[in-house]
């Protein structure tokens, strides 16, 4: 499916549904994303699952707890990866596209990486050896108003909010900004990523842009808040916040038509200093 920039920039997290269950059709096309969700950048094979509570007698249906955090979910999407380098930011590159696909059709979703009975959506997709649960998200039709515990978790986190470009995006190397004047038609595909849900909202990727105007690169890194990220146990939570940064810049270039691929380089041509990791180019020739 082709992703246009209005949803990108439509898409927020929504906590609070109406209740409604999912129409035959949206149910079609959330399949459908789901199994369009790949290939993933890293070659991680994700595997998704759409739960419906009451609808199906699968096993893979039941509820799934998040400590009264969503309210009314028709529907959850959840999923399963086997752990491997670099896996979770597979994982958030395909859930997205899910995300995305969703936010296309009206449907609202909610990253859940932490506020949701881990254990309970386990024993639902019947685990093989190596993997896990990394997150789920409720898929429905939005209420027409926020719960409470919606409206003080956005607040929370600061859920509107994003870091100004200047402390994002670079230029050739980490000691000069890259403003939204010079990125040319490339500062659509960063405002896409900038636009992006992190966990928390810590918006932890960083990009430097290198080559000339014609040929650019764009590099990816995460400036990792390392006791956060291993909080969960065994799952990389601000990995996945950068397989969600790449599939919203994937998807903002080929919504604009402007060329590339994600490569990962053996060496990135810009140095960098922990607790900033490296994770892939954007190529464009
Ligand atoms: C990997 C990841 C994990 C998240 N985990 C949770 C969570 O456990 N509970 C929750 O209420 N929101 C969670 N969120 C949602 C973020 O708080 C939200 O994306 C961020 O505040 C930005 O708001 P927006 O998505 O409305 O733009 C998560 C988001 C991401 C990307």
């Amino acid at each position: 499916m082709n992703i246009t920039l209005e949803t990108i920039d439509a898409r927020t997290s929504v906590r609070s549904y109406s209740g409604s269950a999912l129409r035959s059709d949206d149910r079609r096309r959330i399949e459908s994303a789901i199994a369009a969700s790949g290939p993933c950048p890293f070659g991680g094979r994700p595997r998704f699952s759409l739960v419906e509570p009451g609808v199906s007698d699968d096993v893979a249906s039941g509820r799934v707890g998040t400590y009264g955090v969503i309210k009314n979910a028709p529907a959850f999407v959840v999923g399963a990866i086997r752990t491997a380098p670099y896996a979770f930011a597979d994982f958030g590159y395909a859930l997205e596209g899910v995300v995305l696909a969703a936010a296309a059709e009206g449907l609202g979703t909610c990253w859940l990486a932490g506020t949701f009975d881990r254990s309970g959506v386990t024993g639902k997709l019947r685990l093989n050896d190596g993997e896990l649960v990394p997150a789920v998200t409720p898929i429905g039709e939005p209420a027409e108003r926020r719960t409470l515990v919606d409206s003080a978790m956005r607040a929370l986190a600061g859920s509107k909010k994003r870091k100004p470009w200047s402390e994002l995006f670079f230029d050739s190397g980490w000691d000069r900004p890259l403003t939204e004047g010079g990125a040319g038609p490339w500062a659509r595909v960063l405002g896409a990523v900038r636009a992006g849900p992190s966990a928390s909202n810590k918006q932890p990727w960083r990009v430097v842009r290198t080559g000339s105007e014609a040929e650019p690169g764009f590099h990816l890194f995460l400036d990792e808040d390392k006791s956060y990220n291993s909080a969960i146990r065994g799952v990389r939570v601000q990995e996945i916040d950068i397989g969600i940064a790449m599939r919203h810049f994937e998807a903002a270039a080929r919504a604009l038509g402007l060329p590339g691929a994600w490569t990962r380089l053996d060496v990135p041509p810009v140095s960098y200093d922990d607790p900033l990791l490296y994770y892939s180019s954007w190529v464009t020739r």
